[in-house]
């Protein structure tokens, strides 16, 4: 949700009082001087402020800070209760490149916590980023120790993306809490990127099946550089020389494949990935999706994508580097398509693909993976919870 546009200057505080709640921090459609922040609060606030400036030593940061106001949006976030959420989104902008930003949320009287995030540097520059597939299950019981994990391996982490299924059931407002409370140290520190999944369409009503409910803008605030009624669920973003372009697997995928072409053909970067909620080539039950495969891979082929990470089978599995649906004679002229499971639904593999994968497992085991991107080479790893390497691929150019 893009909001910036409804600023105003708050006169006269009313007594009203609220602990600002699922913070995250999303990347802008340019890192290096763009990132968004969205908050909310269960309470009625006249305004959301945020405050932000460069990180600093001193304990007199709001002193120094710009202070942005932004009027809730009301949103009901639980289709059976009714349950009501003051949403804030601010897209920041004009920042300094490779910066720490402190930042901090709030409506004036109760703030949060002062966090953190870094911009990104302009033009290529080697970095690394953290992958998750699905948390969907155990938001504060086997999550937490996945995101701990990530962030003692990747530290620097320059963002982390997330291949859909945030949650179980869109419109049960718990399952949100649960999530924010439980991701509370990444989603304020690392920005994300969040692939839209098929359960963020699960409606409470038949009548809305197939429409994106009220509830995924509202907690997130991501590109609007897609094709139009697609907004933060299909775009891309540059970062240091990486296009990373998020599709949306659960609808209108023509439009998307079109869109997909320019974004292709009109790209300067030395890197290309992908990331889409649904597998290319499922590990998971008999699922199949050939119009997704016949509309986008020969595209990403064409244009030299490297690699597509994707969730949705709650299992793990890597292909080897396909080309046309077979094994790529030559590595560097294949994609690699993963599927991962952070969170602790699992499904058994049951593929018609097993050909295709150098790497297949379920053993109801959570993952998290890491990709470093170096001028040459791009270095792939996956993780299990106790932080143990597991499988590791390395693309040259
Ligand atoms: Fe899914
Ligand atoms: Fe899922």
């Amino acid at each position: 949700m893009k909001k910036l546009s409804i600023l105003f200057f708050c006169v006269g505080v009313a007594a009203f009082s609220a602990e600002p709640q699922r913070i995250v921090v999303n990347t802008g459609e340019s890192p290096e001087s763009s990132m968004a922040v969205t908050f909310r609060f269960y309470e009625h606030v006249p305004a959301g402020k945020i405050q932000y400036l460069p990180n600093a030593e001193d304990v007199n940061l709001e002193n120094r800070a710009e202070t942005l106001n932004v009027l809730p949006d009301i949103v009901y976030t639980d289709m059976t209760r009714t349950v009501k959420h003051f949403a804030c989104s601010v897209l920041l902008e004009g920042l300094e490149e490779d910066t720490e930003y402190a930042y901090r949320v709030g409506d004036g009287k109760d703030w949060s916590p002062w966090y953190t995030f870094r911009t990104a540097k302009k033009g290529f520059r080697e970095f690394t980023m953290v992958y998750l597939g699905d948390p969907q299950w155990g938001y504060m019981t086997y999550l937490p120790r996945i995101y701990s994990a990530a962030m003692r391996t990747a530290p620097d982490a320059a963002f982390w993306y997330i291949a859909g299924d945030l949650v179980d059931y869109p419109y049960e407002d718990w399952q949100w809490d649960a999530l924010f409370r439980g991701a509370r140290e990444a989603f304020t520190r690392y920005p994300q990127i969040m692939a839209v999944g098929n359960h963020a369409y699960l409606w409470a009503y038949r009548d809305h099946r197939g429409e994106l409910p009220p509830t995924w803008r509202p907690h997130l605030t991501q590109p609007e550089n897609g094709p139009e009624g697609l907004e933060e669920t299909c775009f891309y973003v540059d970062y240091q020389g990486v296009r990373f372009i998020v599709l949306n697997g659960n609808e209108r995928l023509e439009d998307q494949a079109k869109w997909l072409k320019k974004v292709l053909e009109e790209n300067p970067n030395r890197w290309t990935l992908a990331g889409i909620h649904q597998g290319f080539y499922p590990s998971g039950w008999e699922r199949d999706y050939p119009e997704a495969r016949r509309l986008f891979l020969p595209l990403m082929e064409k244009y030299g994508v490297s690699m597509v990470l994707q969730g949705h089978d709650h299992a793990y599995s890597r292909t080897f580097p396909l080309r046309e649906g077979k094994i790529a004679g030559d590595p560097s002229e294949g994609i690699s398509y993963v599927i991962s499971n952070a969170g602790s639904k699992m499904y058994p593999i049951n593929t018609r693909f097993g050909d295709l994968f150098e790497v297949v497992e379920s053993a109801d085991r959570q993952y998290f993976q890491t990709l470093s991107f170096h001028e040459d080479s791009l270095v792939y790893k996956s993780y299990t919870a106790t932080g143990k390497c597991h499988d590791k691929y390395v693309l040259t150019k």
